[in-house]
């Protein structure tokens, strides 16, 4: 059974072949409450740069002030860039080459990497559970990258020939950046960085290639729809020069402006669990250029398979207090299972996740000055 029900997607338009075809979008792309949203124009809102190069990889040399500017973004933006990471320029720039030339290629050449049901890798739209439900303007190439002996190498191009030999290298060294920046915030919860990497350690890394083809009615249309991500830690490389990034922020969505060369980081969703809602997982999405095409490149990575999604148990003992959890603990496995079954579930995990105050509890909720992020 390959319908919703058993966890499938329906199938959809390619979205890259319908525009390309004709200038007509289909209902099913339009989405006319975009219209209400509201779009920051202040150009000074914008998310903090990290230094790497000012970071040591958490060792004891660490810059004491870049270190605090880590530490700030994670819990009050949940997004940030980071230069001087470390990650060869001419390595991103092969990637980027290559990434352009597997979606420059005819349908039918991509299409030897396509999805099939049930599963979530290879190239195709995201997941689709119902015939009503709106969809995005954009396609994507999904493949697991890590752990290196769980690849499905059928899901990765052959074309150009120089695509396997890049994204491994690539991911490599995405891994290595993301260990990099986990310590870091680790030193910065006050937890031993080792042992929140060893739960990273031979843990899942994803790369979501996303692929948005220009629409004549962008600001009627979304690339991507809101969402957190559901896994630890994302690094996002913009492929060409055109935006698209926004975050939502005090009711109001910040459009992205990448630095060229840095890497557009932003806390996932177990990463705001394991921190105990110290650090947050925020909601954003990719809208489309009227006239350009957008490509991203996301990389997700997650703890391995055996390790427990749950507030850390030395952060709730810090400070010689017993703090209480916010979330609930579950095995990773089970993690994944609470948004396999639809998309719906997905976007609630994180909530399904979350421990409720006892009910008839009174939340108090300060005046909106108060809750903003501040
Ligand atoms: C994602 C994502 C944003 C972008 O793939 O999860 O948020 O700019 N992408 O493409
Ligand atoms: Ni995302």
């Amino acid at each position: 059974m390959a319908g919703p029900e058993a966890g499938g997607s329906l199938a959809v338009p390619n979205v890259q072949q319908l525009a390309s075809s004709s200038k007509d979008v289909p209902i099913r792309y339009i989405r006319p409450e975009l219209e209400l949203d509201q779009v920051s124009n202040d150009e000074n809102s914008q998310i903090p740069v990290i230094d790497m190069s000012k970071l040591g990889g958490g060792l004891d040399d660490d810059d004491d002030s870049e270190s605090a500017k880590l530490h700030s973004a994670c819990k009050n933006w949940g997004f940030f860039q980071v230069m001087n990471h470390g990650v060869a320029e001419e390595l991103i720039r092969k990637m980027k080459v290559d990434v352009q030339e597997f979606f420059s290629q005819p349908l039918q050449e991509k299409m030897v990497c396509a999805q099939l049901p049930n599963d979530i890798e290879g190239y195709g739209q995201a997941f689709v559970v119902s015939e009503e439900q709106k969809l995005d303007w954009g396609d994507m190439l999904f493949i697991l990258t890590r752990p290196v002996d769980g690849r499905r190498m059928k899901f990765w191009p052959r074309i150009p020939s120089s695509f396997r030999e890049t994204m491994d290298q690539y991911s490599t060294e995405l891994e290595k950046l993301a260990s990099s920046l986990l310590s870091s915030m680790a030193k910065n919860l006050g937890l031993d960085p080792e042992k929140l990497l060893t739960l990273f350690k031979q843990g899942m890394q994803g790369m979501r290639i996303n692929y948005y083809p220009p629409c004549e009615l962008a600001t009627k249309v979304i690339g991507l729809a809101p969402h957190s991500d559901g896994t630890g830690l994302t690094l996002l490389t913009q492929v060409n020069e055109v935006q698209g990034l926004q975050i939502r922020r005090d009711g109001k969505w910040i459009p992205i402006h990448p630095i060229p060369g840095a890497f557009i980081v932003n806390v996932g969703d177990i990463i705001e669990i394991m921190s105990n809602g110290e650090y947050k997982s925020i909601e954003h999405r990719a809208v489309v250029n009227p006239v350009k095409e957008r490509l991203s490149i996301a990389a997700f990575h997650s703890p391995n398979f055996n390790a427990m999604i749950e507030p850390l148990p030395d952060l709730l003992l810090k400070d010689h207090e017993k703090h209480a959890p916010h979330y609930k603990s579950v095995s990773h496995q089970d993690y994944l299972q609470l948004g396999a079954r639809s998309k719906i579930d997905r976007e609630s995990r994180i909530h399904q996740m979350k421990i409720q105050p006892p009910s008839g509890a009174v939340k108090i909720e300060g005046p909106p000055s108060m809750v903003e992020k501040s």
